[in-house]
């Protein structure tokens, strides 16, 4: 079994296509083991609830300091045998000792087509709001692994979403998360469960179904 650990912070809607996948056999031998809240009260919680999955909050401020933060999430995760990291819109940066044990083994799903509009304070509605305000004909989603920065690591499944006339911001956001991002998360790890990735330095290298054989 390939076990995920999914770090939420809002609607859950990213959580919810993995489970989607899982419950149709799309995702095989993947399961969902625990998911990780930044904050109380989301539907986020409610969908893991619903699912019957093991769910934490972790808040940031109840922490006096990000290595604090950082070493109460490293330790939650310690005896349990996750293999993957989620960020599914987990809106807090992880901290050095948890990116260091799950090195190359977190990804991360940001609402556009990095290197465009992401890093630091891009998230949510922003990217969007950004991709308007510049006039990009094409938009979309990208799942990449995670390292000490925001949106900074190898880059692995992107996929683009046509920018209409009338767009407003959260007219692209639903149409990104639905037309791309709610597609290539459960791609990503598919692919990462099957052992048909591979990192070199900044890049990934996807393996086709036969050759890791
Ligand atoms: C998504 O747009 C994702 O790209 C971003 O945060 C949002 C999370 O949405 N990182 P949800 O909580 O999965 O509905």
């Amino acid at each position: 079994m390939f076990r995920l650990a999914v770090f939420v912070s809002g609607g859950g809607t990213n959580l919810q296509a993995l489970l989607d996948r899982i419950a149709d056999g799309t995702l095989e031998n993947i399961s969902i083991d625990l998911v990780i809240a930044s904050k109380p009260g989301t539907r986020a919680q409610q969908r893991a609830e619903q699912a019957g999955i093991e769910f934490f909050v972790m808040e940031r401020s109840r922490y006096e300091s990000t290595e604090a933060f950082d070493q109460a999430l490293t330790d939650l995760l310690a005896d349990r045998p996750v293999d993957l990291i989620v960020l599914a819109g987990f809106m807090c940066l992880l901290g050095p000792q948890l990116v260091q044990a799950y090195r190359n083994r977190i990804i991360n799903i940001h609402p556009s087509l990095i290197p465009a509009f992401c890093g630091h304070g891009l998230y949510g509605i922003r990217p969007h709001q950004a991709a308007l305000e510049y006039g990009v004909k094409l938009s979309g989603a990208t799942v990449h692994f995670v390292d000490e920065q925001y949106d900074t690591g190898p880059i692995l499944l992107q996929k683009s979403v046509i920018v209409r006339n009338d767009d407003t911001a959260e007219l692209l956001q639903k149409r990104v998360m639905e037309e791309a991002e709610q597609i290539i998360l459960p791609q990503a790890v598919r692919m990462i469960a099957a052992g048909q990735v591979r990192i070199e330095g900044r890049r990934t290298v996807i393996l086709e179904e036969n050759e890791n054989d």
